[in-house]
């Protein structure tokens, strides 16, 4: 047990796949996974543990946001022996091309500021995602026909941003969408040594304001937890 996961030694997977909601991780483990056991549920933030396809597969909400993540992140991966973590989340989109439901595979993480950027100091350190996950990520999307973009993202600190220039020179320099999460997960993974990836589904536009109504959010949820699956256990 870790401070904020209550797992036994052994109960969590070397492939874990992370939502920000911890609801989330419930209804897909309980969908995509058999033999599924509730292995964590401290401050409700909860975890499941099952096979898929015989393999063992996690499934941990992660909180939203940097801060939330990395504790996740950092104990999945010190205390767990994780190997292998896909975010699975929503983004907006940020540009005019991308539709609401498409899947972005975030290829690197631009952000303001993460939990790590203490150590960095005056460097802007290059989060960017495993090569073999995104490659075999590309394959799945393609397999499945989901309509799917791969590239730099957003990780930003805050959902309801003040700053309409900042959004506007990312778009300018052609960051597909924006979450609050990736940065952190593809710093943490580099520091430790193991593989991260984020998939993720559009839930909204910046451009144009559209976002996906929830009766609809947990078909191209599914989508993206099938790919980041075939991606994760190879
Ligand atoms: N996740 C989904 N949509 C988002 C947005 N517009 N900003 C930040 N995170 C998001």
């Amino acid at each position: 047990m870790t401070i904020h996961i209550g797992a036994e030694p052994g109960e969590i997977a070397e492939t874990v796949l992370m939502p920000g909601d911890p609801y989330r991780a419930k209804w897909a483990a309980e969908t995509f996974l058999s033999d599924v056991r509730q292995v964590n549920a401290v401050r409700g933030m909860l975890g499941f543990t099952g096979t898929w396809n015989g393999t063992p597969v996690t499934f941990q909400g992660s909180g939203m946001g940097m801060p939330s993540l990395s504790i996740y992140a950092n104990e999945l991966i010190r205390d767990y022996g994780a190997k292998t973590l896909v975010r699975i989340g929503s983004c907006g989109a940020m540009q005019e091309r991308i539709a609401l439901r498409d899947v972005i595979l975030a290829m690197t993480a631009t952000s303001v500021s993460t939990p790590s950027r203490g150590i960095f100091r005056e460097v802007n350190y290059a989060p960017c995602a495993d090569w073999s996950l995104l490659e075999a990520a590309v394959a799945a999307a393609r397999a499945k026909g989901t309509t799917l973009h791969v590239g730099g993202i957003y990780s930003s600190d805050v959902f309801y941003d003040e700053r309409p220039d900042l959004t506007e020179q990312m778009t300018r320099h052609g960051i597909l969408g924006v979450e609050m999460e990736a940065a952190e997960l593809y710093t943490v993974a580099a520091r430790h040594g193991v593989r991260a990836l984020a998939v993720l589904t559009v839930s909204d536009h910046l451009m144009t304001g559209a976002a996906l109504p929830s009766s609809e959010r947990e078909t191209s949820f599914a989508e993206m937890v099938e790919i980041a699956l075939t991606a994760a256990v190879q």
